[in-house]
């Protein structure tokens, strides 16, 4: 009876893919019957080189069309960060400014949120400077506060550190797990499995196109659902 009469917690479905089906000269490289990604994040995207990882994440964020199928979700505010950043040819706080102005915050205001991001990102220093000239690491800090400072409700980030060295990698991780803790919901692709664990609450594991595993992150490394997975973890070549 008590059990009855206590509020339940209702798990809130950030976003939901039905029946998705993605197709590249007629051959399926993405088959997602049902996934569900619950409010609370991170969910970490693993699987093989050309397991279908980016074509899903850009499915999920609305890049590509698929044929047939849909993505449903209440989020309104969505933002990706790719592998390589894409920057302006402009100055550092001219990317952010231009961020801030699409995502419509006031000329008044975008200065100073601009300066607070890229003080988080440890780039204030370097505002001035011309965005491409900037290191790697520097380059994907700004492409994940430019992408932040937009609110996004969810963030979707496609191997964002593959390229950067360890304290370049902490420095990101440090800045997705503040966003993560203040309700930003974040979908990551990557093959760092020591990543994988320090971010993922979710872990999803893609194989040949197909979501086999969908797992709490601690379930997936000690005992993941498919055997694929359990091969990836051991270093095996895929099949
Ligand atoms: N534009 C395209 N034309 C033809 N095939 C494509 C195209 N984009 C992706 N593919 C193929 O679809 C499959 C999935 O690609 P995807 O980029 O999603 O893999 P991935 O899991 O992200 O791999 P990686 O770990 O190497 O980044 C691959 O076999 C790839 O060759
Ligand atoms: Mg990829």
């Amino acid at each position: 009876m008590r059990d009855l009469l206590a509020p339940k917690a209702v798990a809130q479905t950030a976003l939901a893919a039905h029946q998705l089906r993605f197709e590249i000269d007629g051959e399926t490289k993405v088959d997602l019957p049902y996934l569900a990604l619950e409010d609370e994040g991170p969910t970490m995207i693993l699987g093989a080189n050309g397991a279908g990882k980016s074509l899903t994440l850009r499915l999920l964020h609305g890049l590509l069309t698929p044929a047939r199928g849909r993505v449903s979700t209440p989020a309104t505010r969505q933002a990706m960060v790719f592998q390589k950043p894409v920057l302006l040819r402009r100055s550092v706080l001219a990317n952010m400014d231009y961020a801030l102005r699409a995502a419509g915050v006031s000329r008044a205001k975008r200065r100073a949120v601009a300066l607070d991001f890229l003080n988080e990102a440890g780039l204030a220093g370097k505002a001035r400077q011309a965005a491409r000239t900037l290191s790697g690491g520097e380059q994907q800090r700004l492409a994940l506060v430019r992408a932040l400072a937009t609110d996004p409700e969810i963030l979707f980030l496609d191997e964002p550190t593959s390229s950067l060295d360890p304290s370049a990698t902490q420095a990101i991780e440090t800045i997705l797990l503040r966003a993560s803790a203040q309700g930003t919901r974040i979908v990551m692709v990557t093959h760092d499995l020591g990543q994988a664990r320090r971010l993922g609450r979710e872990i999803l594991f893609l194989h040949h196109g197909k979501l086999v595993c969908q797992q709490p992150a601690d379930t997936f490394f000690k005992a993941p659902d498919h055997p694929a997975a359990a091969g990836f973890l051991r270093g095996d070549l895929p099949l």
